[in-house]
């Protein structure tokens, strides 16, 4: 039976580890040609997820598909024109793009030191945004003429949580993730006429490895066997991401999916 992602190619970016692996390995699962990609070749060792990104990419290459490791950081057009460059000269044209790669992390590493509105260095505030909405942006440009001029393709742009909400704690990535939410809102306007599609993935708390390292977890909401209320899985995202970037979802367009087992639920 032919799977249903096969003749596809996708870019997932930050795909070294975390999400962005999970996401790549479920693509592939599902027949799909997948170039990851991440900062560095050592990025995936970090949090010991793996032991560089040539390892991820020969991973992936076990569900028989082709694969190819990018480099670059996606806050430099060079580096994203090189890498959406690498990963079509190898696989062919990107037909999905998932801009999974970013999060709260800190100019020099880590979280931001205060991390509210107030007090963040503003090195760490112009480092979030590049990070997680100038990056998200640059990618599109460099991948989305493509798909105009092939009149298809889906995008899949990771958000968080924490873009539909106001917190006091992870303010500007708030903010940059609440950015990657418009951008491809407005995006899906745009690319609308030429058949492109730009949806959201907006995940919840979920269990990486970064993650899991980064900050004080609950013990309860570990919990697998509990059906919603506890945290999500890497796997869980990844789902709702292969529904996205498949023929299923075929008229969803410039839609917010929030794969958070319905903690953020609010009325309007
Ligand atoms: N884990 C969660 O609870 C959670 C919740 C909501 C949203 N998210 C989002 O999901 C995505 C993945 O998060 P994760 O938990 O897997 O974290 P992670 O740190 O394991 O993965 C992020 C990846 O992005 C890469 N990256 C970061 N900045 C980059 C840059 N400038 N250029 C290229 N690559 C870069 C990292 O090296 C890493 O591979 C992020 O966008 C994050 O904001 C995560």
């Amino acid at each position: 039976m032919e799977k249903i992602l096969a003749g596809n190619v996708a870019l997932v970016t930050g795909s070294g580890r975390g999400l962005g692996y999970a996401i790549a390995e479920r693509l592939a699962e599902q027949g799909a040609q997948v170039a990851v990609h991440d900062i560095s070749e050592d990025a995936p060792a970090e949090f010991g997820e793996a032991e560089n990104l040539e390892a991820v990419a020969a991973r992936i290459a076990q569900h028989g598909v082709k694969t190819v490791s990018v480099t670059g950081n996606i806050a430099d057009e060079e580096s994203v024109r090189a890498m959406t460059e690498r990963t079509e000269s190898a696989l062919g044209p990107i037909t999905i793009l998932v801009n999974c790669a970013g999060g709260d992390i800190a100019a020099r590493g880590g979280k931001p030191q205060p991390n509210d509105a107030l007090g963040i260095p503003l090195e760490d505030v112009r480092a979030l945004i590049d990070r997680n909405l100038i990056g998200t942006m640059l990618v599109c440009r460099a991948v989305c003429p493509g798909m105009i001029a092939r009149r298809g393709g889906s995008v899949i742009n990771i958000a968080s949580g924490a873009a539909h909400t106001g917190v006091s704690n992870g303010v500007v990535y708030a903010v940059a993730k609440a950015g990657v939410v418009h951008w491809s809102r407005c995006l899906a306007k745009e690319l609308r006429p030429h058949g492109v599609r730009v949806n959201v993935v907006s995940p919840g708390p979920t269990k990486t490895a970064r993650f899991l390292v980064t900050r004080t977890v609950n013990p309860q909401m570990m919990d697998e066997s509990e059906p919603l209320e506890r945290y999500g899985t890497p796997e869980e995202i990844a789902d709702a991401v292969a529904f996205l970037a498949s023929d299923a979802s075929r008229f969803v367009n410039g839609q917010v999916l929030r794969v958070d087992g319905g903690s953020s639920l609010y009325p309007a």
